[in-house]
């Protein structure tokens, strides 16, 4: 069996050309690079109607819900680059966790989550980098029983981040995503 930590990346946004979907990519090989073993996910690959209780009555979790929750439960800890939508979280990604957040059979309340330690990153294309977004984030993960990792990465301007191979451009970002990375990595590594 791996010892290397396992960590699932993923961005907040579906949109093919998503500079968080760059910048979670960027954030799995700093994660590969720290010694985890890296998951990047697309959630456009996982599309699912937005939350209902009537459909969950009748019909459960999607069975794309069900395997992103079964995906997060195997991992030891998270990356997610996400947009800001009116200074606050994108529907995308409330629906994916308010559907990854409900019981099924025995199993304990939000147990997928429970002690989860999480990377949080903003990519905007403005100047304030999605800024307001991450404390949001870091309240919405936390209510869930995650642990956010201290710091964050907040890259504005983030369209013209990005070199053709989907390399960062700017060494200063570049930097923040290796130390947030590397201290999801031994955070996850200690407490799984
Ligand atoms: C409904 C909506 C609201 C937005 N609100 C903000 C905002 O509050 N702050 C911000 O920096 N960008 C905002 N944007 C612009 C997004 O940052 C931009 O669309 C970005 O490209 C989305 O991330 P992505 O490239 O990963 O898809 C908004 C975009 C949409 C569609």
């Amino acid at each position: 069996m791996s010892e290397a930590p396992k960590i699932l990346a993923f961005a907040g946004s579906a949109r093919r050309d998503s500079a968080n979907k760059k910048l979670a990519a960027v954030a799995a090989k700093a994660a590969e690079a720290a010694g985890a073993e890296v998951t990047l996910i697309d959630l456009a690959d996982y599309p699912a109607a937005v939350y209902n209780g009537d459909d969950e009555d009748a019909n459960g979790l999607p069975e794309t819900m069900r395997a992103l929750k079964r995906l997060i439960g195997s991992h030891d800890g998270l990356v997610i680059a996400t947009p800001e939508y009116n200074g606050a979280l994108p529907p995308l990604l409330v629906n994916a966790f308010s559907w990854a957040s409900r019981r099924e059979g025995e199993e304990e309340a939000l147990a997928v989550f429970k002690d989860k330690p999480v990377a949080i990153m903003a990519a905007s294309p403005g100047g304030l980098g999605g800024v307001r977004v991450v404390s949001r984030m870091r309240d919405y993960v936390a209510q869930l029983g995650c642990i956010a990792i201290r710091g964050f990465v907040n890259l504005g301007g983030a369209y013209d981040a990005f070199d053709a191979q989907g390399a960062l451009t700017r060494e200063a970002a570049s930097r923040q995503v290796t130390g947030l990375t590397q201290r999801l990595v031994r955070t996850a590594a200690a407490l799984r």
